[in-house]
Parts: structure tokens; sequence; C-alpha cells
């Protein structure tokens, strides 16, 4: 896993968050789907593999299942992995805090 400091506004945007809503944060041209549940924060890559549309005007419920606002595709963002039986994975991304600093980490 390679770790990256965030800006100060991605940090505040992330920080502002409420449980289980959706935003878009953009680190090193990609553009991430984020949310906060009750153990961290998690993203995944914002674009839909099925036809394109942008997971963050989507929903997410407590498990942290993202539902596609286009045709309800089911996407777990602590991994990426499909959450209704197709085979669609997708990059996935995790957050860590140290020192006060927020950092966003992938493989
Ligand atoms: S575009 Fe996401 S399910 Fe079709």
């Amino acid at each position: 896993m390679q770790w990256h400091e965030l800006s100060d506004d991605s940090k505040q945007l992330l920080e502002q968050l409420k449980m289980q809503q959706l935003a878009k944060l953009t680190f090193d041209g990609k553009v991430i789907c984020v949310t906060k549940l009750e153990d961290g924060l998690f993203g995944i890559h914002n674009t839909c593999p099925h036809a394109g549309a942008q997971f963050h005007h989507g929903h997410c419920n407590k498990k942290g299942i993202v539902g596609c606002p286009l045709h309800g595709y089911k996407f777990d963002i602590k991994t990426g992995r499909s959450a209704d039986g197709n085979n669609y994975k997708i990059a996935h991304y995790h957050f860590k805090i140290e020192d006060d600093k927020l950092y966003i980490g992938f493989k």
C-alpha cells in the first residue's frame, strides 16, 4: 500500500462528511467516490464500469454498499467488488490519519 498526504481542502471535505454521505474527491488525476462509515473513510473509483454513471450521485448503506444512481448495480466501497453478483471489480482506496494529517492509500 502506498500512502499519500491529502491537501487541506480534501481533508476538510472528508472531515465534514456525514455518515454514509457520498462525495467526490480528486487526487492525482483519480476521481474517487468517498464516504464515512463507523470504521473509517473509504473510497472507490467514481465511474461505474457498467455505463459510466458517477457513484457520488448514488447512495450508500451502513455496510458500505454503494448503489449506482443509473441502474442500481451495487458495489462494496471497502473492496471495490460487486455486491450483487456481477463480475465487476473497481479500484478502491483507504484512508488514515497520522499526526493530524490525512492520507490516502492504494496499491
Ligand atoms: S451505470 Fe452504474 S449500474 Fe449502469
